[in-house]
């Protein structure tokens, strides 16, 4: 028999609904139906878990979820919303671990250990300050874990469901922002997954690294749309590796303290789409910076940057092809053209 792969973890999406759903309800029941099945429990679970629900909360603009996953089988998930800090939190930006579950049959593997630490990451790119979540004092399970894992207690809550209150413990921790960076981009208005994806050990890229990278980049601008100044302008960098984009954003930057730059490969339109949209709900105009570099300048600057930061030339030279210019109709207030000597 083949040796069971590791478990990856990766944002959910829309169509993970009915697996979380199944997921959810075998943990809450593992969890919390401790003596049984009481008709306050199965109300709860139902309305709680279904696959509606979760659909909903999928869709919640400042909620996110990322799963652990092998084969196609979820194994865990994290659900985290951002919001302000409830008293007897100090007020601030902060994010909840609304739910934290992991199949009964893979407890004690880290995955919940890896599914934290990655929610914290990402309530840092969403600018939190602190990361809170309370947990039944049944739980003992949960009580112990979370206070190894750098929380602390700072209080009690009530949770009520069907006419029932159950006091739970809440438990926060600080969170560290994200530090400045050495090429002096502020990291929460200059957002890049590379930025995400650099280490002490230097660029590290994995497929789980860069699709989480780019769920913080999405946290990050929606943090950054959130606490636009009026007038503020969304910077939307399209083009392939080496096109000049970071470039432009670091000279463009320091002459507009206010703008917001996300500055990614945003070659296709339906890349942009999401991003349009985030920018609209908060009536920031967004601005198309198109860079058109030719392809043999982009590989040309891609082969000349460090090791661990060199794209793959025949991935540069995919998205290069894939390339749909920028346009009006996709909601853009303008577009600016930049070419290769200007970058
Ligand atoms: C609490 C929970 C999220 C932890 O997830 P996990 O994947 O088991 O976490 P980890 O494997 O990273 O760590 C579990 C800890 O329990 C210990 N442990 C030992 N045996 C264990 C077992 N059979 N089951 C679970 N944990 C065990 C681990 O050694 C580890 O100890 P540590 O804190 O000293 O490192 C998970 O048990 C769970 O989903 N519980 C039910 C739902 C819940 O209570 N969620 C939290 C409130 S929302």
């Amino acid at each position: 028999m083949q040796p069971a792969s590791a478990p990856v973890l990766r944002p959910a999406g829309v169509p993970d609904a009915p697996r979380l759903g199944v997921l959810a309800t075998q943990v809450f029941l593992d969890t919390y139906a401790t003596e049984g099945i009481r008709a306050a429990i199965a109300h709860e679970v139902l309305a709680l878990c279904s696959t509606d629900a979760f659909t909903a909360r999928l869709a919640a603009a400042r909620t996110h979820f990322i799963v652990a996953e092998r084969e196609g089988h979820l194994l865990g998930f994290v659900e985290l919303r951002f919001g302000d800090a409830p008293a007897p939190l100090p007020a601030g930006p902060a994010a909840e671990v609304v739910r934290l579950y992991v199949l009964a049959r893979f407890a004690g593997c880290g995955l919940g250990t890896r599914l934290l630490a990655q929610a914290e990451a990402l309530a840092a790119a969403g600018g939190a300050t602190r990361v809170w979540l309370s947990a039944w004092i049944g739980n003992a399970r949960a009580l112990a874990f979370y206070p190894r894992r750098g929380y602390d207690s700072v209080g009690t809550t009530d949770y009520a469901f069907q006419g029932e209150r159950f006091e739970n413990r809440v438990f926060a921790r600080p969170v560290a922002a994200l530090p400045p960076r050495a090429d002096g981009a502020d990291p929460l208005r200059h957002i890049n997954p590379d930025h995400f994806l650099d280490s002490p050990q230097g660029r590290l890229t994995t497929p789980e690294r860069n699709a989480l990278a780019w769920q913080q980049c999405h946290a990050a601008l929606d943090a950054a749309l959130r606490s636009a100044a009026p007038g503020a302008r969304l910077y939307l960098m399209v083009g392939a590796q080496g096109a000049g984009k970071s470039a432009w954003v670091r000279r463009r930057a320091a002459g507009e303290p206010g703008a917001i730059f996300f500055d990614a490969i945003l070659v296709q339109r339906i890349e942009r789409a999401p991003l349009l949209a985030a920018a609209a709900r908060q009536r920031v105009p967004a601005v198309a910076v198109w860079c058109r570099a030719p392809l043999a300048l982009c590989l040309a600057r891609n082969a000349a940057r460090p090791a661990d930061e060199i794209a793959d030339e025949q991935g540069l030279r995919n998205v290069f092809a894939a390339l749909q210019p920028p346009s009006l109709g996709e909601g853009f207030e303008r577009i600016v053209e930049v070419d290769a000597d200007a970058t």
